[in-house]
């Protein structure tokens, strides 16, 4: 017998990994838990069981937790946070250290545990799961040795609340606490109520590396305690990782109230491969993408697009490697597939695969008892059809074919998330020129679901905001040192329409696509000097001056894709133009505010310009060490189009403020100038018109940001919104921008000085850009 035929004929032999040590750790626990506050367990309340989802057995019983235990929770966290802040980041370097060489220590006891808990195969909690938790710390220790030196001027949030999903629990634990504490923080976290014993476990583990009392609380229950937790009036920081419902509801329920929010939601990751793929990798690839997890995965790649010339060869590839794969006890070494977390998740699954049409295809695999679904391909269907469109969260591939890239692409982005997409192909021109194309926060080339605390991880459209991992990753705990200087209403001059001014005969109008226009209701407003004099009229922009606007600035795309020396030379001939003019614009601004701070501020502003001119071409991202042979780029993308309130206090200073960062950095701005000094803005498309700037690229819309912010907020087709406004409108805009998890970065609380450097920056650039991580294989 050949060895090819051994392999073939080959049975194979169960291997299960023994359940004793994580049985005889929940007996040495009693196995009813309290929760874990202010460094202590908590009496054992109301209880719900935690059950094994492959045996139905149930592993413990867990404490419903209730406001009072949110509360204590919260209260520990508040007490323990200035002193764990001032321990400065080398003393936590230290703890976070500990908690590396402790989960290391004890991986194979965290793998078990979240093995019998949650229904992943040995095999991905032993290998993935675990060792990717000990390397977030470490590297986490890393960053908190660093931050003091490579982050002067922040500070961290304070109290974080977190919440976590079922399918990574001890994982997205890591990804949650890890960067929180090593800047500085406390964190309140919840686990997923199916999957609550590994965070219960760490808890264990943080009282043996030392972690000061209330740094680390954890709080177990449903999501009426996460609910508790987002609404908690002293927690600083939301950081969520879930459905994109839950996101958006949680993006309602913090509207206004200043907390800091990070939203790491669902997907439906394309995969694509083109003909010229190497087609068993990308079957191997295909597995790992979807199987992985039981396809229980955010960034899984469940939507397979495969080029026409190959998709019979390598549909029948598939199914054969499919009907070799196991499923069965997620305990044994040799299992490829486990259990859905609950029945409730396996009923959804179902559900909606009985509802799907196209072609089903099911793995012929023996399936055992119980909380089991086999690896399932439907094929034949639209990519307008449901389950082409919706988060399965099973381990159902759903497919379609194309024939150029550019359907590839059309096809890929034809979705409301953004969260991971795979590209196949042997062309390196190829797969490095649709990457790019390709909304998504991750982009793996010639590989699949790889993470690396490194690396950041995160969505854009409806997969969420903000990122994990990497230095942006820590950003997201960290806020300018510094009290807050609070923000003052500024309002409009008034006087007599009847009394002449020297502005009489200029009504300024809106600037969209690069034209003048009328506003739409034909409403204008008259600008007065501080002495009552008229100044002349803006229009009165309306929600359709909006809808126009933003529609010019998506027909603007091609920005995006200029350079970065192109976009400095357009921002340096902005500046050389409005310096021609200079003594105007003083004159504008000293007759709108007063005084003669008018000159001062024009020279400000063309240093601004410069200033963004000089970033254009010198803020694309970095390459990040991941421990794989490969490399991952961390690409800062546009964010898109962009809809700001400008700052009331400074006419021109605050409008290029704004606006310069953002199309410095490519993206196209919806501008609403100040609303009581307006005419300096309106001077400035004439700028505009005369420095090349495409037209669509910055679109400007008098009137008032109170009705404004609104409409910009709730607009499907702006991706961010910016209020420097003097009225604190972040709760609108916040709340209305739960509709597509648009972007947002307000100063509810916080006026700034737009004359100093908190007025220019990095803050500007990182929030005028996202990170796109994409993976490409390099070395040996
Ligand atoms: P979920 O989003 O309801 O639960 C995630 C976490 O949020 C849990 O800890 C839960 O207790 C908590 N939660 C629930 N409602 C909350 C609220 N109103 N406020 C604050 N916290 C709340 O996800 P679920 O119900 O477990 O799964 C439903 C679907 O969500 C899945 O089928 C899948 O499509 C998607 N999902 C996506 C995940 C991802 O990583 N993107 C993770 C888990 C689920």
């Amino acid at each position: 017998m050949g060895v090819k035929e051994i392999f073939e004929s080959m049975d194979y032999g169960p291997a299960p990994e023994s359940a004793a040590e994580a049985l005889a750790w929940l007996v040495d626990q009693g196995d009813r838990f309290g929760h874990f506050i202010g460094g202590d367990w908590t009496e054992v309340g109301e209880t719900f069981e935690s059950r094994n989802p492959a045996t139905g057995e149930v592993l413990a019983h867990l404490t419903q937790g209730s406001a009072k235990d949110v509360d204590a929770a919260v209260k520990a966290a508040r007490r323990a946070q200035p002193r764990w802040a001032k321990l400065g980041g080398p003393g936590r370097a230290r703890v976070l250290y500990a908690l590396a060489r402790l989960v290391q220590k004890h991986a194979r006891l965290l793998a078990v545990l979240e093995t019998m808990d949650n229904g992943k195969p040995i095999r991905e909690s032993r290998d993935i799961d675990v060792p990717l938790v000990a390397r977030h710390f470490y590297y986490h220790a890393g960053l908190a040795q660093l931050i003091d030196a490579e982050a002067p001027g922040m500070e961290p949030l304070g109290v974080c609340g977190q919440v976590i999903p079922w399918n990574f629990p001890l994982l997205m634990l890591a990804w949650k606490v890890a960067p929180a504490i090593a800047a500085g923080n406390t964190v309140v976290l919840k686990p997923a109520e199916y999957t609550s014993l590994t965070a219960l476990c760490f808890a264990d583990i943080c009282r043996q590396a030392g972690v000061p009392k209330g740094v680390v609380n954890i709080v177990t229950g449903d999501g009426r305690v996460g609910e508790m937790i987002v609404a908690h009036e002293g927690v600083d920081k939301v950081a969520f990782t879930g459905s994109t419902e839950v996101g958006r509801k949680i993006r309602e329920a913090t509207a206004g109230q200043g907390k800091s929010l990070t939203l790491e939601l669902g997907g439906k990751g394309p995969y694509i491969v083109f003909d010229d793929a190497d087609l068993d990798s990308a079957v191997e690839g295909l597995v790992d993408a979807i199987w992985f997890n039981q396809g229980q995965v955010c960034c899984a790649g469940s939507r397979l697009l495969v080029q026409e010339g190959v998709a019979e060869r390598f549909i029948a590839k598939l199914k054969a490697r499919m009907d070799r794969l196991r499923v069965g006890n997620p305990l044994d070494k040799c299992i490829d597939v486990g259990a859905v977390v609950d029945p409730v998740q396996l009923d959804t699954i179902r559900a909606l695969v009985e509802g799907s049409g196209g072609e089903v295809y099911r793995a012929a695999c023996d399936l055992p008892e119980g909380c089991f679904y086999p690896p399932t391909l439907i094929t034949g269907l639209a990519p307008a059809d449901r389950l082409m469109q919706e988060e399965i969260f099973g381990p159902i591939l759903v497919s379609c074919t194309f024939r150029t890239p550019d359907e590839a692409v059309a096809l890929a982005n034809n979705t409301r998330y953004g969260l991971a997409a795979s590209v196949w192909t042997e062309n390196i021109n190829l797969a490095l020129g649709v990457a790019p194309r390709l909304v998504a926060g991750v982009v793996w080339v010639n590989g699949t679901n790889m993470f690396d605390a490194a690396a950041g991880f995160g969505g854009v459209r409806e997969s969420g905001f903000g990122r994990e991992g990497g230095w942006e990753g820590l950003s997201a705990y960290l806020k300018p040192a510094g009290k807050p200087k609070a923000l003052k209403p500024v309002a409009a001059m008034s006087g007599k329409v009847d009394a002449l001014g020297e502005g009489l005969d200029r009504t300024a109008k809106l600037f969209v696509g690069g034209k003048q226009a009328r506003p739409d209701g034909g409403y204008s407003k008259a600008v007065f000097s501080p002495s009552g004099g008229l100044l002349g009229h803006v229009g009165t922009g309306n929600r359709k001056d909006i809808r126009n606007a933003v529609e010019a600035a998506q027909g603007a795309k091609g920005w995006s894709g200029t350079t970065g020396h192109l976009r400095a030379q357009i921002l340096y001939y902005i500046a050389e133009n409005l310096e021609a003019r200079a003594a105007e614009f003083a004159a504008r601004i000293d007759a709108m505010v007063g005084g003669k701070g008018g000159k001062t501020e024009v020279q400000q502003t063309i240093a601004r310009l410069f200033t963004y001119a000089a970033w254009a071409d010198k803020y694309a991202g970095d390459l990040r060490s991941v421990p794989i042979r490969g490399m991952a780029l961390a690409v800062r993308e546009p964010v898109g189009v962009i809809g700001a309130l400008c700052p009331d206090e400074a006419p021109l200073l605050g409008l290029v403020s704004v606006m310069a960062p953002a199309i410095a950095m490519g993206n196209r701005v919806v501008l609403v100038p100040s609303e009581p000094f307006p005419l300096a803005a309106t001077d400035f498309y004439q700028v505009l018109e005369t420095s090349d700037v495409p037209g669509g690229v910055v679109n400007i819309v008098t009137g008032s940001h109170a009705e404004l912010a609104g409409t910009m907020a709730s607009h499907l087709d702006v991706e961010a919104v910016w209020s420097f406004s003097s009225t604190d409108l972040s709760r609108e805009i916040e709340a209305k921008s739960a509709g597509n998890l648009k972007r947002t970065w307000v100063n509810n609380a916080r006026a700034r000085d737009w004359t100093g450097p908190e007025g220019e920056g990095r803050a500007f650039l990182d929030h005028a850009t996202e990170i796109k991580t994409v993976w490409v294989p390099y070395g040996e």
